[in-house]
This record gives C-alpha cells, sequence and structure tokens, in this order.
C-alpha cells in the first residue's frame, strides 16, 4: 500500500477537523523527558514521525501507553542516553532529543542525522548553542557524543531563527543552573507551544513568539495534561485543497493567527474565507487568480512548509505567479512531477515562474517529501483523469488518514 490513485474533477463539501500539529506533539515529546512525573497529552496526531518519536522514547526507558485519545508518558525512570541510529534515520527532527536527553541525563549520543530530501540540514547551530551551555561535543565515525559536567545559563545569539535549535537549546536550557537567553530565537507558534507545555509542568520559560527567549533553569517539574496547539500546514493544506478544486469547505480546530499568511495568499487568489470561533469557511472561486510574488520566510512570513501546496495551486491560477524558497535549497522536488502533469513552471536556483493553465491531466508522479507529495496529491484533486502519486509513505509522515479526510468531503482518492 504505497500509493494513492485519484480520480480528479470532483467538487469538495462539507467539515474537517485539524489534530495536533506535528511540529509540535515532537518537541513537546522530547521535553517530557525533562519531567520525572507522568505526562497526559491530548490530541496528538497519529503519524509516522510521532509514532517513531514514541518508539525513541520507550527504547531509553520511557513507559508509554493509549487511552482513548490520551497518551499518557511516564518518564520517571530513563535507562539509556544512546538514541538508537535506526530512529535518527527515520526521524530527523530527533535531533531535538538531544537537548532534552542532555538535560535529564547529563549526557547524550546519536548518529549524526545528515541530509534530507529538502536539503543538507545542517545542526551547527544546534551544536553552538549546547555548547554554549557547557556541553562538551565529541563528532566522531558519524557520532554525537555529548556531555556535560553541569549544564550553566548562558546568553546565546543564534545567527539564523532556527526553529529546530531553538528548541534544542530551550529543552537543555531548562535544566541548566541560571538564566539562559537566546537571542534571534524562532517565533513559530510550535515554540511558543513548547514554552506553554514546559511550563506547564512548572517550567520557567518566557518570551517565545518574540525574537528574545528567556528561560530559567528548574531543577524538579510535576505532572501535567496538555493539548498541543493544531497543525497549521494541515489546515492550509485543506484549504488549498478547497481553493484548487473551486469547493466550499469548513476547516474545524484552526488558529487563524498561526495561518494569518496562508488565509491572505488565498484571499489574493480570490477565494472567500470566513471565520467562526476556531473554524474557517472557504468558497473557491471558479478560476483561482495568479499572486504575483510569494517568498518563503520564517514566521510570521509565509511558511516554506506551504511552498509546494501553493505551487500547484497556482499552477491552474489565471496568469502569471513567482514563488521564491529562501528557507530550504531542495525544496522544487515536486516541479517535475508537477510538470509531467502539464504545469507550466521554470526554476532558476530559488526562484519559480508559474504560468497557469486552466486545468493538468492526471499523471504518475512521485512524491519525493513529506509536503511536495501531498501537493501532487492536491494537484490530481483537480486534474483531468487519473493521478497516481507514488512513494506516499512521505505523505503519511505528516498528515493522519488523509485519503480518508480527503473522501470524507468528497474527494476521489484511494490507497492501492
Ligand atoms: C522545522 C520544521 C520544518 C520546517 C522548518 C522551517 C519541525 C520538526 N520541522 O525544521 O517542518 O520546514 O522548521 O520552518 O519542526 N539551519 C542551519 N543550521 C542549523 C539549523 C538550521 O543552517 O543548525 C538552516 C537550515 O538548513 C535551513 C534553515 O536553517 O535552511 C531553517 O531550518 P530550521 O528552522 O532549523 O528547520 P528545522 O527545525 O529543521
Amino acid at each position: 500500500m504505497t500509493k494513492f490513485r485519484i480520480q480528479g474533477g470532483k467538487k469538495l463539501q462539507g467539515d474537517i477537523k485539524v489534530v495536533g500539529a506535528k511540529n509540535s506533539i515532537l518537541p513537546v515529546l522530547a521535553a517530557v523527558l525533562l519531567n520525572q512525573r507522568p505526562v497526559v497529552l491530548y490530541d496528538f496526531p497519529n503519524l509516522i514521525d510521532v509514532e517513531n518519536m514514541i518508539l525513541i522514547l520507550k527504547s531509553i526507558g520511557c513507559q508509554i501507553k493509549r487511552e482513548g485519545s490520551a497518551l499518557i508518558v511516564d518518564p520517571s525512570v530513563i535507562s539509556d542516553w544512546v538514541i538508537p541510529d535506526r530512529y535518527v534515520k527515520e526521524i530527523r527532527s530527533s535531533i531535538i532529543m538531544l537537548g532534552a536527553v542532555l538535560g535529564r541525563m547529563k549526557r547524550a549520543k546519536m548518529t549524526y542525522p545528515g541530509g534530507c530530501e529538502i536539503g543538507q540540514r545542517p545542526i551547527n547551530l544546534h551544536l553552538q548553542g549546547l555548547k554554549q551551555l557547557g556541553v562538551v561535543i565529541e563528532e566522531s565515525h558519524g557520532y554525537l557524543e555529548c556531555e556535560a559536567d553541569k549544564l550553566i545559563g548562558a546568553d546565546i545569539h543564534l545567527d539564523y531563527p532556527s526553529v529546530g535549535a531553538t528548541e534544542n537549546i530551550m529543552l537543555a536550557a531548562t535544566k541548566a543552573k541560571g538564566h539562559t537567553v537566546i537571542r534571534n530565537a524562532a517565533k513559530e507558534p510550535e515554540i511558543t507551544d513548547l514554552q506553554n507545555f514546559i511550563n506547564s509542568m512548572g517550567g520557567k520559560v518566557y518570551g517565545a513568539g518574540s525574537n528574545t527567549i528567556v528561560i530559567e533553569g528548574v531543577e524538579y517539574f510535576h505532572e501535567t495534561e496538555y493539548t498541543v496547539i493544531p497543525d497549521r500546514i494541515v489546515a492550509g493544506t485543506y484549504l488549498i485543497a478547497a481553493a484548487i478544486t473551486g469547493s466550499d469547505i469548513v476547516v474545524h480546530n484552526v488558529n487563524l493567527d498561526h495561518i494569518q499568511s496562508i488565509v491572505t495568499k488565498l484571499r489574493d487568489a480570490g477565494c472567500i474565507i470566513t471565520h467562526f470561533n476556531r473554524s474557517l469557511r472557504i468558497i473557491a472561486p471558479k478560476r483561482l487568480l495568479a499572486i504575483e510574488q510569494t517568498k518563503t520566510y520564517p514566521y510570521p512570513g509565509f511558511p516554506t512548509d506551504m511552498q509546494a501546496l501553493l505551487m500547484s495551486m497556482l499552477s491552474v491560477a489565471n496568469g502569471t505567479s513567482i514563488i521564491t524558497e529562501n528557507i530550504f535549497e531542495n525544496r522544487y522536488k515536486h516541479v517535475p512531477e508537477l510538470i509531467r502533469m502539464g504545469a507550466n513552471i521554470r526554476v532558476d536556483g530559488k526562484t519559480a515562474v508559474i504560468q497557469g493553465i486552466p486545468c493538468l491531466k492526471g499523471a504518475e508522479v512521485n512524491a519525493g517529501d513529506l509536503r511536495g507529495g501531498a501537493a501532487l496529491v492536491l494537484a490530481g484533486l483537480k486534474a483531468e483523469g487519473e493521478t497516481i502519486v507514488d512513494n506516499i509513505h512521505h505523505i503519511d509522515r505528516g498528515y493522519e488518514s488523509f485519503d480518508d479526510n480527503l473522501r470524507g468531503i468528497g474527494a476521489d482518492i484511494e490507497r492501492i
């Protein structure tokens, strides 16, 4: 079961609910290690990446059980500081385990995570930050061996507001002695969520959401129950699914503040979006308008994780659109696949020029990465005839029941 078969051309209609954010639950699961008391997490998404993170926690001693919609994690006994290689290879964001395991055990070892489908993904900022907290890091034979007699608060300036580096430093600093300041920190909502989770179990983290985060080290934490924020990228994906198919749907469990940059683009393309409580209704026009310029930037800029999805949509808009990808150097893998479906796209370095056509044509295409794969599914919803999207394990990393959810609002999609 590795492919999606999609019959394009169906209008979508109805309601869809967004689950908890993948990029929040991963650091929150790592942060549980800072505690020695059980933690209950609600509304966690059933995703391959989350499953792998749970396996990492189990492999170092956590007791984990599911009760209905709750995940109960008991980190009272941690028996190991080595993150098994196979998980690091499966889930690149396991790098944030480094800060958490160091916080708890003062030692950590893991294989070097290396690059991935969307780019080199260096971890220099993670390592520099941890070193400033007193961690001695040896890099040899592809492994990172980290040790700290004591973690000591520090004033850390990030050269770039990296999400993962900000999280890793927050995790280790939460158990350091004294104050840590992270300057030029990432401002993504998932950073604020991590702060709120740490504080819900007795931590002292302030300023997340701004570019300066202050952390006061804490020794002991208490039990907590927590629900992570809704996934803004999943919400954006369903909104674009409606836009590309000229549909009218309601997306529930959305924090509008987190997706303003996406909603603005959809309005620019001619969609009508209304907001009530935590739901958004989108009514898409028959033909979308091109969007002159979209540049990906760190939050609150337009998210790189939405770039491929927006490109699918613009490939059928009326006119010429330009997208510039500023965050990752290899994030245009979906372009040749969209071209196979008839799209008119030219890429020059970081810039893609999209000349919209009225409709795409079904084809056999390959999901090269998570969001690029989802973008091809959305293209398939619009295309004439049948589209087969191969390698959908990439998509399952970040979308819970993607096919079931799309079928629930009228899409003709099946797993084959
Ligand atoms: C996180 C998200 C990912 C999203 C990305 C950018 C998770 C699990 N993943 O990834 O979905 O696309 O933020 O919003 O939350 N960089 C360095 N050195 C470092 C770290 C990063 O040069 O030490 C560079 C990266 O190569 C990249 C840029 O900084 O070009 C952004 O990376 P970063 O913000 O760290 O992304 P991730 O945390 O990996």
